[in-house]
């Protein structure tokens, strides 16, 4: 028999929700009870939303613009109703190409890509958590950072400033872990191989040859451990960050 408690749902925070990983982590957590509130610069997609979510559960931002996320922050704790946050999953990236999809490395890649790939891969991360502290506190709640394989070796397409952008938040959940567990905020990482959504570059075919198990892996694959780093499994898992790319980096 199911136990029925009278506990409100827990809410997540996720960034990046309107495609890929992002989609398939609302799908998860939406089916196990929770409230997700979802950001991206899209507005509120109506009638289209699969998900018994309103137009309350989704915040417009534009992460790679800093005073728009301060503002989002504020707008988020008006709608935490009890002021708890339970889980922030910052899963938003952008991998800016070259023209007909080169990577940009280090030479190509100018000023202004830099800071944009920084801010929002890199500092929108920290200004939300940082920013929502409180909230996460107060429901012993936990972050997840999406950062990459690229964040950790030099990869075909992905480019210069994401992959350092990728190694900076993955450094950042390092501090942050050290900083958070004293408030009982558990900080990790997850850290995808190829997976299969938009962000992947044409001539991927050609690394899932060199992949252990010969296949791209699904948003759903990575939704699920996303799942478990904000649930009861991973209790005492602070600091880590979990490679999900099928053993692409052996
Ligand atoms: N797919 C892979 O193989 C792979 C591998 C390693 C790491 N990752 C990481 O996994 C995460 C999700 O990747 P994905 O493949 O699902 O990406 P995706 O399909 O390109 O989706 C990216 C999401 O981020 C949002 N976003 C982008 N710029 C934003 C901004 N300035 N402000 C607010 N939201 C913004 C987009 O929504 P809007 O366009 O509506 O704003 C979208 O929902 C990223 O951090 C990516 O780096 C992916």
């Amino acid at each position: 028999m199911v136990a029925v408690t009278n506990q409100p749902p827990r809410i997540m925070l996720l960034t990046g929700a309107s495609r890929g990983i992002g989609h398939a982590t609302v799908k998860r957590f939406s089916s196990a009870g929770w409230r997700v509130i979802t950001c991206s610069r899209q507005a509120f997609p109506g009638e289209q939303c699969p998900w018994a979510a309103g137009p309350e559960d989704h915040i417009q931002v534009d992460l790679g613009d800093p005073d728009d996320t301060l503002a989002a922050v504020e707008e988020i704790k008006n709608r935490l109703p009890n002021g708890e946050l339970h889980a922030l999953v910052n899963n938003a990236g952008i991998s800016p190409k070259g023209p007909n999809g080169s990577r940009l490395g280090t030479l190509d890649t100018d000023h202004t890509t830099w800071m944009q790939v920084l801010q929002v891969n890199f500092l929108a991360p920290i200004m939300l958590a940082r920013g929502l502290i409180t909230e996460l506190t107060k429901a012993q709640g936990s972050v997840v950072n999406v950062t990459s394989i690229a964040g950790s070796r030099v990869h075909p397409f992905a480019g210069a400033a994401y992959a350092t952008s990728k190694a900076a938040l993955a450094a950042l959940t390092r501090e942050m872990a050290a900083d958070f567990g004293p408030l009982g905020v558990r900080v990790n990482a997850i850290a995808p191989g190829e997976i299969d959504t938009a962000i992947l570059s044409p001539g991927t075919d050609k690394i899932v040859a060199q992949i252990p198990m010969r296949r791209l892996g699904t948003p759903d694959e990575v939704a699920k451990i996303i799942y478990v780093l904000c649930t009861e499994t991973s209790s005492y898992l602070n600091g880590a960050e979990i490679l999900i790319n099928g053993g692409q980096h052996v």
